[in-house]
């Protein structure tokens, strides 16, 4: 194997801005139920970079540097005693949040996104090393295995599984009154807004997709070739934009709070508004809270927040990922806007403002020895 006993890592002291180095860490053995992997690539995000500006995350217990990356595309490497059927070279991505250690009833169901104590880790980011390192040894129960043909767009499987729990918490309330999505609005043409663009127009949802970016950004683009509608709210505000039009569906990828009233204005009856950006600080805004209140009572909608990922939405992903590699193939391969080397991750943690998703590459993906066809893609996921 040759893999020595110890790997590069990009490593933060959390709370302290300008900490974020590589260092080596040590590379352990895989023991029973778990298996060896390389980092093949991690995504970056918001989070990664709240996390380095020292505003979040947490280093695991007894150390005071946190490995960072959660978004990850891993290859095993070996396999350790009873780490169920996973095979050398087989795709994975790693789940992020690890279930509290009291199970609470959500966690002991396997539903850690729902924790009700608080206490689960988060690779990468709460009490957990994270994935952007060369190797590490990870329980075979928190891989989800993907087909090596989606490995162009795997590393998007992690904020895909979010969006996809988002979406259906959003749809929910939809069924509940069982009425229909007809359009739905996504406020945010980064990844977790264009995945979940995707997502809604897969399902034939009539999308309206609003950035700061101009109409021939690559942003707009990709709204565009998944037949979506797109608004620069540069020039046009989201309200003067849609006054003729209502909402079923809202989600919301911002950030920025003050659009969520924007927003919930515009809801159709029984709509729903799930909020997905995970902010620091505070921002302090004047609202009609009487207004608010009578349109949402009189009208049944809902804003509901979503955090988080169980195993079910990571795997309900790379189904998504696979039927969008038949409907629009290429199409998600354009999320990923910049590439970076493990030695230039620094740059990888600012974005280009027509940047979506940034990877940074850690090592190299398993030779293709065979191109599947689509029919047989699902033959590759054991
Ligand atoms: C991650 C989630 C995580 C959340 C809060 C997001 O960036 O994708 O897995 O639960 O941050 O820490």
């Amino acid at each position: 194997m040759g893999i020595d006993m110890d790997c590069q890592a990009v490593t933060v002291a959390p709370g302290k801005a300008g900490s974020v180095e590589i260092r080596r860490v040590p590379v352990e053995r895989p023991q029973r139920g778990q298996v060896l992997a390389r980092t093949i690539a991690v995504g970056i995000c918001g989070t990664d970079a709240e996390i380095v500006s020292g505003a979040y995350g947490v280093a695991p217990p007894g150390s005071e540097r946190l490995v960072l990356g959660h978004e990850s595309l891993l290859a095993v490497e070996e396999v350790g005693p009873d780490a169920g059927d996973l095979q050398a070279e087989q795709l994975v991505v790693g789940i992020v949040r690890r279930p509290c250690p009291e199970r609470c009833l959500p966690c002991s169901q396997g539903r850690w996104d729902l924790c009700t104590s608080g206490h689960y880790r988060e690779r990468g980011i709460v009490g957990l090393d994270g994935f952007l390192r060369e190797y590490l040894v990870e329980d075979a129960a928190f891989l989800v295995a993907v087909p090596r043909a989606l490995e162009p767009v795997a590393v998007l499987l992690e904020p895909l599984s979010i969006v996809t729990k988002a979406v259906a918490t959003g749809l929910r309330v939809r069924d509940a009154a069982a009425a229909p999505s007809g359009r739905a609005l996504v406020t945010g043409a980064g990844p977790i807004g264009l995945l979940a663009a995707l997502l809604l127009r897969s399902r034939d949802i009539e999308v309206w997709v609003v950035d700061r970016q101009p109409a021939d950004s690559v942003k707009a683009h990709v709204v565009a070739a998944m037949g979506g509608h797109y608004v620069d709210t540069r020039h046009t505000s989201l309200t003067v934009a849609a006054r003729d039009v209502r909402f079923d569906l809202a989600v919301e990828a911002t950030g920025f709070t003050p659009l969520i009233f924007e927003a919930v204005a515009l809801l159709a009856h029984d709509g729903a508004l799930v909020l997905t950006g995970v902010t620091s600080g505070h921002r302090i805004i004047d609202v009609d809270a009487n207004v608010l209140n009578r349109g949402m009572v009189l009208e049944n909608q809902a804003v509901v927040g979503s955090v988080n990922a169980a195993r079910i939405h990571y795997e309900a992903a790379v189904d998504s990922l696979r039927e969008w590699s038949q409907r629009w193939p290429g199409l998600a391969e354009r999320l990923i806007t910049s590439r970076y080397p493990l030695d230039r991750f620094s740059e990888a943690l600012s974005k280009k403002p027509d940047d979506i998703k940034v990877v940074v590459d850690v090592g190299s993906a398993p030779a293709v020895t065979m191109e599947p066809t689509s029919n047989k893609v699902g033959l590759l996921t054991k």
